[in-house]
């Protein structure tokens, strides 16, 4: 019988619970899931793969047909290489669908044997993303109950440190250009970043 395989291609930065409650959906309804972790040179991310990797296998160290990869270039092509043949992404509110069509289509364009399956994940998470608890994390509101704890600590961790950088004009923010200047001195070894982010279309 032909085994399906999936992949769940994503930022993750950081995983939510959102992420895991639709790893755990993708999970029951595909024989494989890899959760692949995008490398993009034109983001300039909180974690670094690596970090975001970790995470996400603790978070998924339960679930025997999810394992967890990074990839580069395009997903269809990613997809091809690791013999999957759906990819699955998340859809929780009508502002995520025009993005998310749009990026599926051109995906089908690209390698029309290829299916995009959506999924939504719980209600409770309907709001949430990545970049809500990273701002709600930098302005110092609670990210309890939407990252699992092993992240929420990564995530607190972060936010430590930005602050014991910065000086009382300073936001977090500015705290972590501070820490990543710091971090791109030779001496300290430059982490995985890259030059400043374009905006972005979806909260992920
Ligand atoms: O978690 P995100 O940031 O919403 O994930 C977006 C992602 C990684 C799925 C998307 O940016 C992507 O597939 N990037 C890889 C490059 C690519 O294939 N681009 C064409 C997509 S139409």
């Amino acid at each position: 019988m032909k085994r399906i395989k999936a992949i769940y291609p994503g930022s993750f930065d950081p995983p939510t619970n959102g992420h895991l409650d639709l790893i755990d959906r993708g999970s029951k309804i595909f024989d494989e899931l890899v959760v692949a972790i995008l490398r993009n040179p034109e983001k300039d991310p909180l974690f670094s793969l690596t970090d975001r990797r970790q995470m996400l296998e603790s978070m998924t160290a339960g679930y025997d047909n999810v394992s967890i990869d990074t990839f580069h270039g395009l997903t269809v092509d990613y997809a091809l290489r690791v013999e999957a043949s759906a990819i699955l992404r998340g859809i929780r509110a009508i502002s995520d669908y025009e993005y998310e069509l749009q990026m599926a289509l051109m995906n089908r364009k690209l390698q029309p044997g290829l299916e995009t399956v959506f999924m939504m994940p719980a209600e409770k998470y309907s709001y949430l993303s990545s970049r809500l608890v990273r701002e709600v994390a930098e302005l110092g509101g609670s990210i309890d109950c939407l990252v699992p704890e092993l992240v929420a600590q990564k995530v607190r961790e972060k936010m430590d440190v930005a602050h014991k950088f910065s000086d009382g004009d300073k936001t977090a923010k500015q705290a972590s250009a501070a820490i990543s200047a710091e971090m791109a001195r030779p001496e300290r070894g430059a982490p995985e970043r890259g030059p400043k982010s374009k905006p972005r279309k979806k909260k992920s």
